[in-house]
């Protein structure tokens, strides 16, 4: 028998009681989904998130920007300024850890792709690219190249395992799409598909919202749930069992992410971090990426929405922003930084609030959807365990070559797909001009598409287009890759005027 009087009792010192206000008007199943529902959550714990968001809101922002110094150059390599050696031994270390195992990836993929407007998970977007890969396909594919490299610098093949968080949302299409898919070719013990968890909407005043007369209303914690994921869907323990020591983070909407990119990750190892950041220069003040910073001796980012345009804006003496190590939403860390975070950080990450429209039910019991914020939901990011790193570092890269995010639709004209694939074209078409292709034509329109099963990155095309005029649209498939037939896509005839297998 199922008493209301005790949830009552359970939810009062926390000044929650209003959530069996129905009770009298459910049936036994939904007062089981109400309890069910209630019992899933740390009633105790989120209340005090609530408090503590209240906290932060009102003292740090304001402060922090006097707070805020640049990255030391001491921590802050760069793909740019190191010479070709310094590259090659990066690079030479991140594959012997992939062929010896130890690599292991973890892809963000919880998000809802509200701002691209898609009602599926952002992964299983199509680009438009010739070949209509996904973002995951791409992700995939990149893996598997990787691995080859790996084995034929080493002699060791050794696999990579992707661990992809999804969230209540995106989790089955994503499991449905790569059992569709026959994991893009991956070996299905390889990828692990695990959910993030969900905390309470909380009205302005701390009262957890009901969505329904029986549901609360709750929202994915945010990429930063990624650390009581790993804990509690058992992830450190799978990573643990497969001697992974590394893992390279990222988000899933970048088109041209290096996935467990072996420079990153030998850079990484190699100045002995256990936690570091990839960044970007940041050019422009107003773009939508956080910056990494040093505020009291730690190491943090200031998220784009949380910075004030002044200090956004400020420059140094050369005309360069002082804050320009943009965040691209793309980690290392080391599996023992992880367990440490997880065991005895995770329950202080901070708290950021985003002021939402969320729908309620009234106090006649009527679901209500508000055409104006009503109420807060809560996210955890993952960038806030910085501050436990006991050695931080970055890396800079060129944001030509590996960063170009899908977040918004076509009609921003901003980091959406059209911008996506013209960066991915652009990026392709360098590759085949430093192999020695010959591309007459002018920049514009020039479509060029090199299968990742082919090229992780520029590597292995001298052989095929050395000394070649190539024209636009060029994609290169590789060997046993099946393009739609003859040489169109998706039905596009005359699309596809080159296609180069490789063996
Ligand atoms: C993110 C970064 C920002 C960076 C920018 C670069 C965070 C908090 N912010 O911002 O610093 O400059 O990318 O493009 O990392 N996700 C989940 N679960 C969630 C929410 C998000 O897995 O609950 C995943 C998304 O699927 C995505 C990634 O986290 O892969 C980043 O989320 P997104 O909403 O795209 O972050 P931005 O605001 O663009």
């Amino acid at each position: 028998m199922l008493d209301a009087e005790l949830l009552k009792k359970e939810l009062a010192p926390h000044g929650q009681e209003h959530l069996v206000r129905f009770w009298g008007e459910l049936s036994e199943a939904e007062r089981e989904q109400l309890c069910a529902d209630v019992r899933a959550v740390d009633v105790a714990e989120v209340v005090e998130y609530f408090r503590r968001t209240q906290e932060t809101s009102r003292t740090d922002q304001q402060k922090l920007d006097d707070r805020m110094k640049p990255i030391p150059p001491h921590i802050h390599g760069s793909a740019v300024r190191s010479g070709p050696r310094e590259i090659a031994a990066y690079e030479a270390e991140g594959l012997l850890q992939v062929s010896r195992g130890k690599v292991g990836v973890l892809l963000m993929a919880g998000g809802q792709g509200t701002r691209l407007g898609v009602t599926y998970p952002k992964g299983m977007y199509d680009v438009g690219l010739p070949s209509h890969k996904t973002l995951y396909q791409l992700q995939a594919e990149r893996i598997l190249r990787l691995e080859e490299l790996a084995y034929s610098r080493t002699g060791r093949r050794g696999s990579v395992a992707w661990y992809i968080m999804t969230s209540e949302a995106t989790m089955e299409p994503t499991l449905r799409f790569f059992e569709q898919h026959a994991y893009f070719g991956l070996d299905r013990r390889n990828v692990v598909v695990f959910e993030q968890g969900l905390l309470p909407c909380f009205t302005f005043d701390g009262k957890i919202i009901l969505d329904g007369k029986n549901r609360l209303s709750k929202a994915p914690d945010g990429n930063g749930g990624l650390y009581r994921a790993l804990r509690e869907e058992k992830v450190l323990d799978d990573m643990e069992r497969r001697g992974i020591e590394y893992l390279h983070a990222h988000a899933v909407d970048n088109i041209l992410v290096k996935v467990a990119d072996p420079v990153f990750i030998g850079y990484c190892i190699k100045k002995g971090a256990d936690c570091g950041a990839k960044v970007v220069e940041k050019t422009n003040p107003t773009e939508a990426v956080g910056v990494v910073c040093e505020v009291d001796g730690r190491f943090q980012v200031v998220e784009y929405s949380e910075i004030t345009p002044m200090t956004a804006e400020r420059c140094n003496n050369d005309g360069r922003l002082t804050f320009s190590a943009g965040s691209i939403c793309n980690h290392f860390f080391t599996r023992q930084f992880l367990r440490h975070v997880a065991d005895r950080h995770e329950r202080k990450l901070r708290l950021h609030v985003a002021k939402k429209k969320i729908p309620y039910v009234d106090a006649s019991g009527h679901r209500v959807v508000p055409d104006k914020p009503n109420g807060i939901k809560m996210e955890k990011f993952v960038f806030d365990v910085f501050p436990f790193s006991e050695r931080f570092v970055t890396w800079e890269v060129d944001r030509t070559e590996e960063f170009s995010p899908v977040k918004n639709a076509d009609s921003t004209g901003k980091d959406c797909p059209a911008t996506a694939r013209n960066d991915l074209f652009a990026l392709h078409r360098r590759y085949l001009e430093l192999a020695g292709g010959m591309v007459t034509e002018t920049e514009e329109d020039f479509v060029c598409e090199i299968s990742p099963l082919v090229s992780y990155a520029g590597e292995n095309l001298e052989g095929s287009v050395a000394d070649a005029k190539l024209r636009s649209p060029i994609v290169i498939w590789a060997e046993g890759e099946v393009p739609a037939s003859n040489g169109t896509v998706n039905g596009t005839a005359g699309y596809i005027n080159e296609i180069h297998a490789y063996a």
